[in-house]
Protein backbone atom coordinates (compact mmCIF):
# COMPACT_ATOMS: atom_id res chain seq x y z
CA UNK A 1 0.00 0.00 0.00
CA UNK A 2 1.10 3.51 -0.91
CA UNK A 3 -0.55 6.33 -0.33
CA UNK A 4 -0.18 10.51 -0.56
CA UNK A 5 -1.77 13.29 1.28
CA UNK A 6 -1.71 17.37 1.60
CA UNK A 7 -3.54 18.37 4.21
CA UNK A 8 -2.52 21.77 4.84
CA UNK A 9 -4.14 24.75 2.88
CA UNK A 10 -1.45 26.51 1.30
CA UNK A 11 -1.40 30.40 1.10
CA UNK A 12 0.96 31.85 -0.79
CA UNK A 13 2.33 36.41 -0.37
CA UNK A 14 0.00 36.47 2.93
CA UNK A 15 -3.44 35.74 3.87
CA UNK A 16 -3.54 36.19 7.52
CA UNK A 17 -5.49 39.56 6.45
CA UNK A 18 -8.10 36.75 5.72
CA UNK A 19 -7.82 33.85 9.16
CA UNK A 20 -7.17 36.59 11.58
CA UNK A 21 -11.18 38.24 11.90
CA UNK A 22 -11.94 34.40 12.51
CA UNK A 23 -9.49 34.09 15.37
CA UNK A 24 -10.10 35.18 19.34
CA UNK A 25 -7.43 33.90 21.60
CA UNK A 26 -4.14 32.78 19.58
CA UNK A 27 -0.67 31.20 21.04
CA UNK A 28 2.06 32.46 19.09
CA UNK A 29 5.51 30.16 19.02
CA UNK A 30 8.57 31.96 17.95
CA UNK A 31 12.04 32.50 18.83
CA UNK A 32 14.05 35.22 20.61
CA UNK A 33 14.89 36.75 17.31
CA UNK A 34 11.92 36.85 15.46
CA UNK A 35 10.13 38.56 18.66
CA UNK A 36 12.83 41.06 19.97
CA UNK A 37 13.74 42.33 16.44
CA UNK A 38 10.01 43.01 15.93
CA UNK A 39 9.71 40.95 13.09
CA UNK A 40 6.57 39.39 15.05
CA UNK A 41 4.47 42.30 14.23
CA UNK A 42 3.85 40.69 11.02
CA UNK A 43 0.97 38.27 12.79
CA UNK A 44 0.22 40.86 16.08
CA UNK A 45 -0.27 43.75 13.82
CA UNK A 46 -3.09 41.41 12.27
CA UNK A 47 -4.33 40.39 15.24
CA UNK A 48 -4.44 43.95 16.93
CA UNK A 49 -6.24 44.77 13.86
CA UNK A 50 -9.04 41.90 14.38
CA UNK A 51 -8.92 42.80 17.91
CA UNK A 52 -8.11 38.96 18.74
CA UNK A 53 -6.43 38.12 21.87
CA UNK A 54 -2.98 36.56 21.81
CA UNK A 55 -0.10 35.30 24.10
CA UNK A 56 3.59 35.26 22.27
CA UNK A 57 6.03 32.10 23.77
CA UNK A 58 9.17 33.26 22.54
CA UNK A 59 11.54 30.91 24.36
CA UNK A 60 12.07 28.64 21.08
CA UNK A 61 15.96 28.01 20.89
CA UNK A 62 17.52 26.73 17.68
CA UNK A 63 16.90 22.54 17.40
CA UNK A 64 14.10 22.82 20.36
CA UNK A 65 14.43 20.51 23.24
CA UNK A 66 12.50 18.83 25.55
CA UNK A 67 12.41 21.27 28.24
CA UNK A 68 11.09 24.28 25.93
CA UNK A 69 8.45 21.88 24.75
CA UNK A 70 7.43 21.29 28.35
CA UNK A 71 7.33 24.83 29.57
CA UNK A 72 5.43 25.06 26.45
CA UNK A 73 2.57 22.67 27.11
CA UNK A 74 2.38 24.44 30.50
CA UNK A 75 1.63 27.81 29.06
CA UNK A 76 -0.53 26.65 26.17
CA UNK A 77 -3.09 24.72 28.56
CA UNK A 78 -3.43 27.52 30.82
CA UNK A 79 -3.96 30.15 27.88
CA UNK A 80 -6.51 27.93 26.14
CA UNK A 81 -5.95 29.58 22.75
CA UNK A 82 -8.52 28.23 19.60
CA UNK A 83 -5.53 28.76 17.06
CA UNK A 84 -1.45 28.39 17.39
CA UNK A 85 0.46 30.16 14.86
CA UNK A 86 3.99 29.06 14.25
CA UNK A 87 6.35 32.03 12.90
CA UNK A 88 9.94 31.45 12.24
CA UNK A 89 12.28 28.55 10.98
CA UNK A 90 11.73 24.89 11.60
CA UNK A 91 12.96 25.58 15.38
CA UNK A 92 9.43 27.34 16.42
CA UNK A 93 7.51 25.25 13.99
CA UNK A 94 8.66 22.12 15.32
CA UNK A 95 8.49 23.55 18.62
CA UNK A 96 4.78 24.89 17.89
CA UNK A 97 4.06 21.17 16.66
CA UNK A 98 5.49 19.16 19.87
CA UNK A 99 3.57 21.67 22.21
CA UNK A 100 0.37 20.97 20.65
CA UNK A 101 0.97 17.27 20.30
CA UNK A 102 1.42 17.01 23.97
CA UNK A 103 -1.15 19.13 25.14
CA UNK A 104 -3.51 17.07 23.19
CA UNK A 105 -2.38 14.51 25.58
CA UNK A 106 -3.87 16.36 28.72
CA UNK A 107 -7.10 18.35 26.82
CA UNK A 108 -8.58 17.80 23.67
CA UNK A 109 -6.71 20.77 21.20
CA UNK A 110 -9.35 18.70 17.97
CA UNK A 111 -10.65 22.60 17.54
CA UNK A 112 -7.52 24.09 17.31
CA UNK A 113 -6.10 25.46 14.24
CA UNK A 114 -2.62 25.26 13.58
CA UNK A 115 -1.20 27.79 11.05
CA UNK A 116 2.81 28.15 10.20
CA UNK A 117 4.41 30.87 8.79
CA UNK A 118 7.90 30.05 7.72
CA UNK A 119 10.27 32.72 7.72
CA UNK A 120 13.17 30.32 6.29
CA UNK A 121 12.87 28.36 3.11
CA UNK A 122 14.40 24.60 4.51
CA UNK A 123 12.59 22.61 6.38
CA UNK A 124 9.30 22.34 5.21
CA UNK A 125 7.83 21.81 8.46
CA UNK A 126 5.02 23.84 7.64
CA UNK A 127 3.48 20.96 5.74
CA UNK A 128 5.85 18.14 6.90
CA UNK A 129 3.68 15.21 9.39
CA UNK A 130 7.30 15.49 11.40
CA UNK A 131 8.74 17.66 14.25
CA UNK A 132 12.35 17.03 15.36
CA UNK A 133 12.95 17.33 19.08
CA UNK A 134 16.52 17.40 20.94
CA UNK A 135 17.21 15.44 24.01
CA UNK A 136 20.23 17.02 24.91
CA UNK A 137 21.26 14.94 28.27
CA UNK A 138 21.19 11.83 25.62
CA UNK A 139 22.41 14.40 23.06
CA UNK A 140 19.70 12.50 20.43
CA UNK A 141 17.14 14.29 18.18
CA UNK A 142 13.95 12.48 17.45
CA UNK A 143 12.32 12.74 14.62
CA UNK A 144 8.19 12.64 15.52
CA UNK A 145 6.25 11.38 12.66
CA UNK A 146 2.35 11.63 13.47
CA UNK A 147 -0.48 13.04 10.81
CA UNK A 148 -1.47 14.92 13.62
CA UNK A 149 1.36 17.00 13.46
CA UNK A 150 -0.10 18.23 10.21
CA UNK A 151 -0.73 22.04 9.98
CA UNK A 152 -4.24 22.82 9.34
CA UNK A 153 -2.70 26.18 6.91
CA UNK A 154 1.14 27.27 5.67
CA UNK A 155 1.32 31.11 4.72
CA UNK A 156 4.23 31.33 2.32
CA UNK A 157 5.24 35.17 2.20
CA UNK A 158 8.84 35.31 1.07
CA UNK A 159 8.99 38.73 2.01
CA UNK A 160 9.50 37.20 5.53
CA UNK A 161 13.01 36.22 4.06
CA UNK A 162 14.59 38.97 2.87
CA UNK A 163 15.99 38.98 6.20
CA UNK A 164 17.71 35.81 6.06
CA UNK A 165 21.66 36.14 6.11
CA UNK A 166 23.17 34.24 3.80
CA UNK A 167 24.53 31.30 5.78
CA UNK A 168 21.44 30.82 7.02
CA UNK A 169 20.06 30.73 3.16
CA UNK A 170 22.47 28.50 2.42
CA UNK A 171 22.12 26.01 4.78
CA UNK A 172 18.48 25.94 5.09
CA UNK A 173 19.04 25.68 0.87
CA UNK A 174 20.97 22.10 1.06
CA UNK A 175 18.36 20.75 3.00
CA UNK A 176 15.90 21.73 0.87
CA UNK A 177 17.90 19.82 -1.85
CA UNK A 178 18.86 17.11 0.26
CA UNK A 179 15.04 16.85 0.84
CA UNK A 180 14.49 16.44 -2.87
CA UNK A 181 16.85 13.81 -3.28
CA UNK A 182 16.21 12.27 -0.59
CA UNK A 183 12.26 11.42 -0.99
CA UNK A 184 13.41 11.15 -4.77
CA UNK A 185 15.22 8.36 -4.19
CA UNK A 186 12.90 6.78 -1.14
CA UNK A 187 11.75 2.81 -0.49
CA UNK A 188 8.26 5.02 -0.11
CA UNK A 189 8.68 7.47 -3.08
CA UNK A 190 5.42 7.20 -5.74
CA UNK A 191 4.71 8.99 -8.67
CA UNK A 192 2.90 12.02 -6.61
CA UNK A 193 5.85 12.69 -4.16
CA UNK A 194 7.93 12.31 -7.61
CA UNK A 195 6.27 15.05 -9.05
CA UNK A 196 6.62 17.71 -6.03
CA UNK A 197 10.41 16.36 -5.36
CA UNK A 198 11.10 16.80 -9.31
CA UNK A 199 9.34 20.77 -9.23
CA UNK A 200 11.39 21.28 -5.55
CA UNK A 201 14.98 20.78 -7.46
CA UNK A 202 14.23 22.59 -10.71
CA UNK A 203 13.38 25.56 -8.41
CA UNK A 204 16.42 25.36 -6.30
CA UNK A 205 18.94 24.87 -9.53
CA UNK A 206 17.16 28.21 -10.78
CA UNK A 207 16.78 29.99 -7.57
CA UNK A 208 19.19 29.33 -4.74
CA UNK A 209 22.44 30.78 -6.34
CA UNK A 210 20.39 34.10 -6.56
CA UNK A 211 18.87 34.34 -3.56
CA UNK A 212 22.51 33.70 -1.71
CA UNK A 213 23.95 36.48 -3.90
CA UNK A 214 21.31 38.77 -3.95
CA UNK A 215 18.94 38.22 -0.68
CA UNK A 216 16.73 40.54 -1.52
CA UNK A 217 15.49 39.02 -4.87
CA UNK A 218 12.19 38.42 -3.90
CA UNK A 219 11.95 36.23 -7.06
CA UNK A 220 14.45 34.33 -6.39
CA UNK A 221 13.02 34.37 -2.80
CA UNK A 222 9.59 32.65 -3.34
CA UNK A 223 11.35 30.65 -5.58
CA UNK A 224 12.91 29.08 -2.80
CA UNK A 225 10.00 29.38 -0.10
CA UNK A 226 7.95 27.41 -3.05
CA UNK A 227 11.23 24.87 -3.52
CA UNK A 228 10.77 24.45 0.13
CA UNK A 229 7.81 23.68 0.60
CA UNK A 230 6.92 21.36 -2.04
CA UNK A 231 10.09 19.15 -0.67
CA UNK A 232 8.56 19.26 2.34
CA UNK A 233 5.30 17.95 0.46
CA UNK A 234 7.42 15.15 -0.80
CA UNK A 235 9.59 13.88 2.20
CA UNK A 236 5.83 14.32 4.69
CA UNK A 237 5.11 11.05 2.25
CA UNK A 238 7.83 9.45 1.18
CA UNK A 239 10.07 9.64 3.92
CA UNK A 240 13.72 10.30 4.01
CA UNK A 241 17.28 8.47 4.59
CA UNK A 242 20.55 8.06 5.95
CA UNK A 243 21.33 11.43 5.00
CA UNK A 244 18.84 12.90 7.30
CA UNK A 245 19.34 9.84 9.94
CA UNK A 246 23.02 10.62 10.12
CA UNK A 247 22.61 14.31 10.38
CA UNK A 248 19.67 14.33 13.41
CA UNK A 249 23.13 12.29 15.20
CA UNK A 250 25.98 14.67 13.94
CA UNK A 251 24.08 17.51 14.59
CA UNK A 252 22.34 16.84 18.20
CA UNK A 253 26.13 15.69 19.10
CA UNK A 254 28.13 18.81 17.93
CA UNK A 255 25.70 21.69 17.33
CA UNK A 256 26.13 22.18 13.52
CA UNK A 257 22.54 23.60 12.36
CA UNK A 258 20.59 20.94 10.41
CA UNK A 259 20.92 21.92 7.08
CA UNK A 260 24.36 22.46 7.04
CA UNK A 261 24.95 19.16 8.79
CA UNK A 262 22.86 17.48 5.85
CA UNK A 263 25.19 19.16 2.98
CA UNK A 264 28.18 18.23 4.77
CA UNK A 265 27.50 14.73 4.77
CA UNK A 266 25.44 14.74 1.29
CA UNK A 267 27.97 13.66 -1.17
CA UNK A 268 29.40 10.85 1.06
CA UNK A 269 25.61 9.71 1.42
CA UNK A 270 25.09 9.27 -2.16
CA UNK A 271 28.37 7.92 -2.62
CA UNK A 272 27.71 5.49 -0.55
CA UNK A 273 24.01 4.93 -2.01
CA UNK A 274 25.13 5.14 -5.76
CA UNK A 275 27.98 2.07 -4.81
CA UNK A 276 30.22 5.07 -6.66
CA UNK A 277 33.18 3.07 -4.48
CA UNK A 278 32.69 -0.41 -5.37
CA UNK A 279 29.70 -1.80 -7.52
CA UNK A 280 26.86 0.58 -9.04
CA UNK A 281 23.70 -0.23 -7.04
CA UNK A 282 20.18 0.61 -8.26
CA UNK A 283 20.34 4.02 -6.45
CA UNK A 284 22.76 5.15 -9.26
CA UNK A 285 19.95 5.02 -11.67
CA UNK A 286 18.23 7.25 -9.29
CA UNK A 287 20.75 9.63 -8.90
CA UNK A 288 21.33 9.81 -13.05
CA UNK A 289 17.73 10.28 -13.49
CA UNK A 290 17.60 13.80 -10.98
CA UNK A 291 20.80 14.11 -12.98
CA UNK A 292 19.17 14.37 -16.38
CA UNK A 293 16.36 16.72 -14.70
CA UNK A 294 19.39 19.14 -13.73
CA UNK A 295 20.79 19.03 -17.13
CA UNK A 296 23.55 17.23 -15.98
CA UNK A 297 23.24 13.97 -17.87
CA UNK A 298 25.95 11.73 -19.23
CA UNK A 299 26.01 8.97 -21.32
CA UNK A 300 26.90 6.25 -18.56
CA UNK A 301 24.89 5.65 -15.45
CA UNK A 302 28.11 6.43 -13.38
CA UNK A 303 29.17 9.54 -14.89
CA UNK A 304 25.73 11.04 -14.25
CA UNK A 305 25.26 9.63 -10.81
CA UNK A 306 28.77 11.31 -9.92
CA UNK A 307 27.70 14.48 -11.86
CA UNK A 308 24.66 15.20 -9.24
CA UNK A 309 27.49 13.98 -6.37
CA UNK A 310 29.68 16.86 -8.00
CA UNK A 311 26.53 19.46 -7.81
CA UNK A 312 25.99 18.59 -4.59
CA UNK A 313 29.98 19.08 -3.90
CA UNK A 314 29.42 22.60 -5.51
CA UNK A 315 27.07 23.58 -3.67
CA UNK A 316 28.97 23.24 -0.96
CA UNK A 317 31.92 25.14 -2.14
CA UNK A 318 29.53 28.05 -3.53
CA UNK A 319 27.86 28.38 -0.19
CA UNK A 320 31.03 28.20 1.66
CA UNK A 321 29.68 24.82 3.80
CA UNK A 322 32.38 23.15 5.27
CA UNK A 323 33.84 20.24 3.12
CA UNK A 324 34.16 17.49 5.50
CA UNK A 325 33.46 16.79 9.72
CA UNK A 326 36.70 18.00 10.25
CA UNK A 327 36.62 21.11 8.37
CA UNK A 328 33.47 22.10 10.57
CA UNK A 329 35.80 22.38 13.60
CA UNK A 330 35.13 19.21 14.62
CA UNK A 331 38.26 17.64 17.02
CA UNK A 332 39.21 14.36 16.50
CA UNK A 333 39.45 12.66 19.63
CA UNK A 334 36.17 13.89 19.72
CA UNK A 335 34.76 12.86 16.61
CA UNK A 336 36.64 9.33 17.41
CA UNK A 337 34.63 9.15 21.26
CA UNK A 338 31.17 10.17 19.62
CA UNK A 339 31.47 7.96 16.67
CA UNK A 340 29.66 4.42 17.89
CA UNK A 341 26.72 5.91 19.48
CA UNK A 342 26.38 8.38 16.33
CA UNK A 343 26.26 5.38 14.29
CA UNK A 344 23.88 3.53 16.49
CA UNK A 345 21.16 6.69 16.35
CA UNK A 346 21.39 7.00 12.59
CA UNK A 347 20.76 3.43 12.45
CA UNK A 348 17.79 3.79 14.74
CA UNK A 349 16.45 6.94 13.30
CA UNK A 350 13.17 6.93 11.77
CA UNK A 351 14.61 8.89 8.67
CA UNK A 352 17.35 5.78 8.11
CA UNK A 353 14.39 3.32 7.27
CA UNK A 354 13.31 4.43 3.80
CA UNK A 355 17.06 4.64 2.85
CA UNK A 356 17.20 3.21 -0.45
CA UNK A 357 20.14 1.08 0.02
CA UNK A 358 19.58 -0.96 2.97
CA UNK A 359 22.78 -0.20 5.57
CA UNK A 360 23.93 -1.57 8.64
CA UNK A 361 25.97 0.28 11.56
CA UNK A 362 29.69 -1.40 9.88
CA UNK A 363 28.37 0.63 6.64
CA UNK A 364 27.46 4.28 8.81
CA UNK A 365 30.87 4.12 10.53
CA UNK A 366 32.70 4.13 7.49
CA UNK A 367 30.40 6.75 5.92
CA UNK A 368 31.14 8.80 8.65
CA UNK A 369 35.17 8.58 8.83
CA UNK A 370 34.60 9.35 4.97
CA UNK A 371 32.67 12.31 5.63
CA UNK A 372 35.16 13.11 8.57
CA UNK A 373 38.38 13.31 6.27
CA UNK A 374 36.48 14.59 3.08
CA UNK A 375 37.44 11.37 1.18
CA UNK A 376 35.43 11.12 -2.10
CA UNK A 377 35.82 8.58 -4.83
N1 LIG B 1 9.70 19.21 10.78
C1 LIG B 1 10.41 18.96 9.70
O1 LIG B 1 9.88 18.45 8.73
C2 LIG B 1 11.88 19.33 9.68
C3 LIG B 1 12.63 19.11 8.53
C4 LIG B 1 13.97 19.50 8.54
C5 LIG B 1 14.52 20.10 9.68
N2 LIG B 1 13.77 20.27 10.79
C6 LIG B 1 14.29 20.91 12.03
O2 LIG B 1 14.18 22.32 11.87
C7 LIG B 1 15.23 22.97 12.61
C8 LIG B 1 16.02 23.89 11.70
O3 LIG B 1 15.20 24.89 11.17
P1 LIG B 1 15.82 26.06 10.28
O4 LIG B 1 16.89 25.50 9.46
O5 LIG B 1 14.69 26.77 9.62
O6 LIG B 1 16.54 26.98 11.37
P2 LIG B 1 16.05 27.76 12.69
O7 LIG B 1 14.58 27.79 12.82
O8 LIG B 1 16.80 27.16 13.84
O9 LIG B 1 16.56 29.24 12.38
C9 LIG B 1 17.95 29.49 12.14
C10 LIG B 1 18.31 30.93 12.48
O10 LIG B 1 17.71 31.82 11.54
C11 LIG B 1 17.04 32.88 12.21
N3 LIG B 1 15.95 33.35 11.35
C12 LIG B 1 14.80 32.70 11.06
N4 LIG B 1 14.07 33.44 10.19
C13 LIG B 1 14.76 34.58 9.96
C14 LIG B 1 14.52 35.74 9.18
N5 LIG B 1 13.42 35.85 8.43
N6 LIG B 1 15.44 36.73 9.18
C15 LIG B 1 16.61 36.60 9.91
N7 LIG B 1 16.89 35.53 10.67
C16 LIG B 1 15.97 34.53 10.69
C17 LIG B 1 16.58 32.27 13.52
O11 LIG B 1 16.33 33.25 14.51
C18 LIG B 1 17.78 31.38 13.87
O12 LIG B 1 18.78 32.12 14.50
C19 LIG B 1 16.12 21.86 13.16
O13 LIG B 1 15.79 21.62 14.52
C20 LIG B 1 15.77 20.68 12.29
O14 LIG B 1 16.02 19.44 12.93
C21 LIG B 1 12.45 19.93 10.79
ZN1 LIG C 1 16.16 18.44 6.73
Amino acid sequence: MNSFSVRTRIMTGGGLETLAPKLHRVFIVTDGFMSSSGKVSYITDELDKAGAEYRIFDKVKADPDIATVTKGVDTILEFKPDAVIAFGGGSPIDAAKAIVFFAAKACDMRDCQFIAVPTTSGTGSEVSRFAVITDPEKEVKYPLVEDSLLPDVAILDAVLTASVPPSVTADTGIDVFTHAVEALVSTAANDFSDAAAEKSIKLVRKHLLTAYREPENMEARQGMHNASCLAGIAFSNSGLGLNHGMAHALGARFHIPHGRANGILLPYVMSFNAGCAETLTPVAKRYAKIARLLGLESSSVRQSALNLIRTARKYVEQFHIPSSIQVAGVNKEEFEAELDAMAEAALADRCTATNPKPCTKEDILQVFRKAYIGKLP
